[in-house]
């Protein structure tokens, strides 16, 4: 089948060109140089194609429909049970490994990611030290769900000691021998939305994404 056959079929269902690469690059397990070279593609992939252009005609994120979202120039598995990680957690990324950089004892430091979801931060940071240690690692969360897709991602972890624990705010640390006496380092991306302000959010954001990752629990 002609590649631009699988552009029209998108295009047709309302897809933007850079969701429908998108969908064409994963499934084919291309990169989109390679994509943009092809012109032709097997139809054994229609039936897939079809299906995640059809979730996306109808709402759903194309980073639910692919399983994949972009941060920190890595990919991290995420589905509906976690939120989709934000480009504007970057910064939160960028300013933790500028603090890390002036911070002289790391061997001694626990580093603890608070409301960690997909793991998107706690592995970017821990990815773009290495191999520098930390004396231990955590990620908290207090859904078991999204616990479920962080293990997914520990793939993309580089070699380190990583313990992921269900807990609600930090209670599971203060019950941890290694975390007394240490100095401690937090990230956490916090529930930011008031519950008022739900209804005037995206209607991609209030269908798709869990709202347990933009509420306090
Ligand atoms: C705003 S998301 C942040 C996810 C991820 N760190 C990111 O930046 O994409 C919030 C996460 O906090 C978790 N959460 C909500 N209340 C919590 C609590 N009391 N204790 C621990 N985690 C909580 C949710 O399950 C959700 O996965």
């Amino acid at each position: 089948m002609k590649k631009q056959e699988y552009f029209d079929m998108g295009i047709a269902q309302g897809l933007s060109l850079s969701q429908i690469e998108s969908v064409l690059c994963n499934i084919l397990q291309v990169s989109q140089t390679k994509l943009f070279t092809l012109s032709e593609v097997s139809s054994k992939y229609i039936y897939e194609i079809q299906k995640v252009f059809f979730d996306i005609s109808h709402g759903v994120s194309t980073e639910y429909a692919i399983n994949k979202a972009d941060f920190y120039g890595r990919e991290f598995f995420v589905d509906n049970r976690v939120l989709i990680p934000r480009n504007d957690t970057e910064i939160l990324v960028k300013q933790a490994l500028i603090k890390l950089n002036t911070t002289l004892d790391i061997s001694n430091t626990v580093y603890i990611d608070v409301w960690t979801g997909s793991w998107c931060i706690v592995i970017s940071i821990i990815n773009e030290m290495f191999p520098l240690k930390f004396s231990c690692v955590y990620a908290f969360d207090v859904s078991s769900e999204a616990l479920e897709v962080a293990e997914k991602n520990k793939s993309s972890l580089a070699l380190t000691d990583l313990t992921l624990k269900k807990s609600s705010l930090l209670e599971s640390a203060f019950h941890d021998t290694n975390v007394s006496n240490k100095h401690l380092f937090l990230t956490a991306n916090l529930p930011y939305i008031k519950s008022g302000d739900f209804e005037h959010m995206d209607a991609s954001v209030v269908l798709n994404e869990p709202d347990w990752a933009f509420y306090w629990w």
